[in-house]
Formats: structure tokens, sequence, C-alpha cells
């Protein structure tokens, strides 16, 4: 696989459709968890153009910044904290349309409108999140949902 990325326009669906088989393409043969985290978040950066795109990882009980692309965020967020930390209690993606009417929502940045934040599972436990923000309110639906899902579990653990 070369690791140019088709980058296409057309509808959100047809972008994902695009995509998937390129990530696939590019974690096949590869164990590295790193490594693939790194690629899965600049992929959806460079095909989807969000504000912010990454991982955190479950250690000791807190969730931990891993591979990103985008600014700065906060490194440790607690279980039940925020988007993050609620997606990985509650074991289920989370559609956040606006960012600041999600109780306990925790800002990294103030351009962060509206989020999406889908868990990674390994043997029926969460390990990890993927966590994407817009710098647009209510960018993120069913369709993100289906896909991303789709695209977290394809990372080999
Ligand atoms: N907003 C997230 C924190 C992570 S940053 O957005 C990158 C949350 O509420 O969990």
């Amino acid at each position: 696989m070369s690791e140019d990325l088709n980058i296409i326009t057309g509808t959100k669906e047809e972008q994902y459709q695009s995509l998937v088989p390129q990530i696939s393409g590019l974690l096949n043969g590869e164990p590295d968890l790193i490594a693939n985290l790194a690629n899965v978040a600049a992929a959806l950066k460079e095909q989807f153009g969000w504000f912010w795109v990454g991982f955190y990882l479950v250690k000791n009980d807190e969730l931990v910044l891993g591979p990103f692309q985008g600014p700065v965020a906060c490194t440790r967020i607690r279980k039940g904290r925020g988007v993050c930390g609620t997606s990985w209690q509650k074991k289920e993606t989370i559609i956040v349309p606006d960012v600041e009417a999600f109780p306990g929502h925790i800002a990294c940045s103030s351009l962060s409108k509206s989020e999406i934040v889908v868990p990674l599972f390994n043997n029926g436990k969460v390990v990890g999140v993927l966590d994407v923000d817009s710098a647009e309110y209510d960018q993120f639906d069913k369709t993100d949902q289906q896909f991303l899902e789709k695209i977290v579990a394809l990372i080999p653990f």
C-alpha cells in the first residue's frame, strides 16, 4: 500500500466509502498500536479536515492522550468525565451537536463546537476512545457513527 491517501470530494458517505478500504490497507500487517492510531488520526484529518482528531487510551483507570492531529489537548480524563469519559463509562458512541450544552464537557479548546466520541473495544473492554471535534456546530450524525465504529474496529489490539 502506498502511503499517499487518495482524498476525494463527495457526500460524507462517499468520503467514508473511499477512506475505509484505504485505512484498512494502512493497518494491514502492522501490529504496532501507536503507529496505527497515528495513521488513522492522520487519514481522518486529511480527508475531512476536522478541527481535532485523536485517541485517548485507558491507562491505570484514566484516559491518557494518544496519537492525534490538531492543536494540543488535555492529557488526562477520568472515567465519567467529559464526553470522552462518558463514552468510556457508557461503552457507547456519543454525538454532541453543541459541546456547550453537554454537561461536564471538557473544553480543550474554545474553538471546538461539536464532537463525536467512539469507544475502542478489545475483548469487550473499552481500551480507549476516538475523539473527533469540529469547529462548527452539529457536524456529526449516524453516518459518522456507523463509519467511525467500523474504522476503529479495524484497528488490531
Ligand atoms: N472535549 C473532550 C475532551 C477532549 S478534547 O476535545 C480533545 C471531552 O469532553 O471529553
